[in-house]
């Protein structure tokens, strides 16, 4: 290996982990995780119904951080966690997701100012979209 293939090597794992932490990886995985544990299984989404069965929006790729926002914002307007556990952590999610738009961060999220979905889906199809995304991030 040449010293310059080196650099690049080094390089790359620099902008990656800064790349991890503006997008808050770690601790929206870990707040997802717990939600999507306390998220009872599906049920078809329905604009009428109530959690978790409500429609949220599943973004499409550029737009996901403003579609993220939106949903969690929503889920917390609507009463949607069942313990006090549960609201906490949806009000640091939505926290995360505040601070990323506010400031600018994760700049591969949000191409697109305006959350753009492909469709609706339930809560759980919701927070596992989020995990989704953010772990390709640090793959
Ligand atoms: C959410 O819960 C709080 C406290 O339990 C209550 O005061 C509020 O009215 C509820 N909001 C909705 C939209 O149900
Ligand atoms: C979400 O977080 C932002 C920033 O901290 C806050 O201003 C907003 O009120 C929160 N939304 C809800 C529904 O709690």
């Amino acid at each position: 290996m040449n010293a310059s293939m080196l650099s690049y090597i080094l390089l790359s794992c620099v902008l990656l982990s800064v790349q991890a932490q503006k997008c808050h990886v770690r601790e929206i995985i870990l707040y997802t995780k717990y939600l999507l544990s306390e998220t009872p299984e599906s049920c078809p989404c329905s604009e009428t119904a109530d959690s978790p069965c409500s429609c949220l929006p599943i973004p499409e790729r550029g737009h996901e951080l403003a579609c993220f926002v939106e949903g969690t914002e929503h889920m917390l307007k609507n009463n949607m966690s069942s313990s006090d556990r549960l609201s906490k952590t949806l009000a640091m999610l939505n926290q995360s997701f505040q601070i990323q738009q506010d400031r600018n961060l994760c700049k591969r999220l949000t191409q697109g100012k305006k959350c753009q979905y492909k469709t609706k889906g339930n809560v759980r199809r919701f927070l596992n979209e989020i995990l989704n995304t953010y772990q390709e991030i640090i793959k």
